[in-house]
């Protein structure tokens, strides 16, 4: 697996916010694979919840963000895939949580719903915080 490699996706709603994202990730010195979308025109974010499906599955990177307008099409999408744990974050403390105590491998951002401050917070905690495991594991098991 590409430890380290950040794979990100959005729909339309989301892409400049995907875009940021990038760039701050390209700072902190990881590698990014960007699935798109990569401009304003429609698309179904289905689709792209499914490209970050394949790219965590087949070993491209080890976690993704994803966003859309909301955040909640793309993380319903996501979490049809038996391998991902999308968890949709509204400030840093959910997106702590969901590392530490739902070992979430996709980070959700609503680019309508979260400002950029809120947003890099939610992806700094993501990023930096561990799986605390223990307890923890044996639900995360009983859903894999
Ligand atoms: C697109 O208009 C919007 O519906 C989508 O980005 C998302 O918010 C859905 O949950």
């Amino acid at each position: 697996m590409a430890q380290n490699v950040i794979a990100i996706a959005s729909d339309h709603a989301g892409f400049e916010v995907k875009d940021e994202v990038s760039k701050l990730l390209a700072e902190l010195g990881h590698e990014v694979v960007d699935l798109g979308s990569n401009g304003p025109e429609s698309v179904d974010y289905p689709d792209f919840a499914d490209a970050m499906a394949m790219a965590i599955l087949d070993g491209r990177a080890s976690r993704g963000i994803l966003v859309c307008g909301t955040g909640i099409g793309i993380s319903i999408a996501a979490n049809r895939h038996r391998h991902i744990r999308a968890a949709r974050c509204c400030d840093a403390t959910d997106a702590r949580l969901a590392r530490l105590h739902n070992d979430a491998n996709v980070l959700v951002l609503g680019s309508r719903t979260s400002g950029w401050e809120t947003a890099r917070d939610c992806v700094l905690a993501f990023l930096n915080t561990e799986f605390e495991g223990g307890r923890h594991q044996r639900r995360i098991d009983k859903m894999s």
